[in-house]
């Protein structure tokens, strides 16, 4: 073990990944590998809380992995969260040390819950939709990670994480669970380029995302289409859809294409046209080598799914240590068959 700070993160296995995913969260994650203990999930277990297609969850799981390894994160890394039952085994534990009102307050059970009842759902709301970030909870304090790099839009769930913690702490008399930190970095907020006022996402339909392994022909055609003055701005602001073209061009990398392109918008002498081209050339630079990346990996499938069972099972090790402490420490039997 390094005495490297444990930074623990997860992703859904919901098929794509597009560029706000890529640019939001999964470039930190490679990033970080660098100075911590990573160690990032994908959390199959979560993506049945709503109604989902079982046929396609467990490919939806092995594209993402395929996706996050050709994104550049690192097998050792990796885990898939079913092949690690103590997860589950963990969120029971917590269930009994944590409050149900507090549950019935998170933001995105509220949310999702409504979505749930105005979309078709036939008003079916499970039990783990309520206990989603009782599981999150399980994910993060199983590997006492220190932080977790999560948006703002999970601030609710770490709180509640680090409630979990506290209570079971004091419960059974001992600072056992580390209270995780959310780890915030600076990562630009990718908006749809249909629809500059709405984040980037996979659930508004087709032209409100961009996959990172689309082809080059069309990502040119989504940026040549992005949205850029919609007539009615203020005078001296910069419209939404342009700002988001500025911030994809330093996102990928392109700084001094950047800062050229906003010299010439501050002259008013900025032509859309080459911003979206400057754009372009970057998202296809980084798309084709992820795409490049991802043809190697697939030639090499089997091999490479070995290899992500071989690290899950290393760091399911770790998730069982915590399991035998924490049954030593609520009374549960411990015993080996
Ligand atoms: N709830 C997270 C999301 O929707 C996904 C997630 C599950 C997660 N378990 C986690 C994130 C543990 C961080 C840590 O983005």
């Amino acid at each position: 073990m390094s005495d490297k700070k444990v930074v623990l993160s997860a992703i859904q296995p919901t098929g794509d990944m597009h560029f706000g995913n890529y640019f939001g969260a999964v470039k930190n994650w490679v990033d970080l590998q660098e100075n911590y203990d990573c160690v990032y999930g994908v959390v199959d277990y979560h993506a049945m809380t709503m109604p989902y297609e079982p046929s396609k969850l467990r490919q939806n799981t092995w594209e993402l992995i395929f996706n996050l390894l050709a994104a550049g994160v690192k097998a050792e890394h990796l885990f898939i969260q079913s092949l690690i039952p103590e997860h589950a085994e963990l969120c029971w534990i917590f269930n009994c040390f944590t409050s149900y009102g507090m549950l019935q307050r998170m933001t995105q059970f509220k949310d999702k819950s409504s979505q749930s009842k105005e979309t078709g759902g036939e008003g079916f709301i499970s039990a783990g939709l309520l206990d989603y970030p009782v599981l999150q909870a399980a994910d993060i304090l199983i590997y006492r990670a220190d932080y977790v790099p999560v948006g703002k839009d999970q601030e609710q769930h770490l709180e509640l994480s680090r409630n979990i913690a506290q209570r079971f702490n004091n419960q059974v008399g001992k600072e056992y669970f580390v209270l995780p930190e959310t780890l915030f970095t600076e990562v630009p907020k990718v908006m749809s380029t249909a629809d500059p006022t709405r984040k980037m996402s996979k659930s508004a339909g087709d032209k409100h995302f961009i996959n990172v392994f689309a082809d080059e022909s069309r990502i040119r055609k989504q940026i040549r289409s992005a949205v850029t003055d919609t007539g009615e701005m203020e005078e001296g602001k910069m419209s939404p859809g342009v700002e988001n073209l500025f911030s994809l061009l330093k996102a990928s990398g392109r700084q001094e294409a950047h800062d050229s392109l906003i010299q010439d918008y501050n002259a008013g002498a900025l032509k859309y046209s080459d911003l979206k081209e400057a754009v372009a050339e970057g998202l296809v630079a980084l798309s084709s080598t992820f795409r490049e990346r991802k043809a190697e990996l697939q030639a090499n499938k089997k091999e490479i799914k070995n290899q992500i069972k071989g690290s899950t099972w290393e760091i399911r090790k770790r998730a069982q240590q915590t399991i035998k402490d924490v049954k030593d420490l609520t009374g549960l039997m411990n015993v080996r068959f």
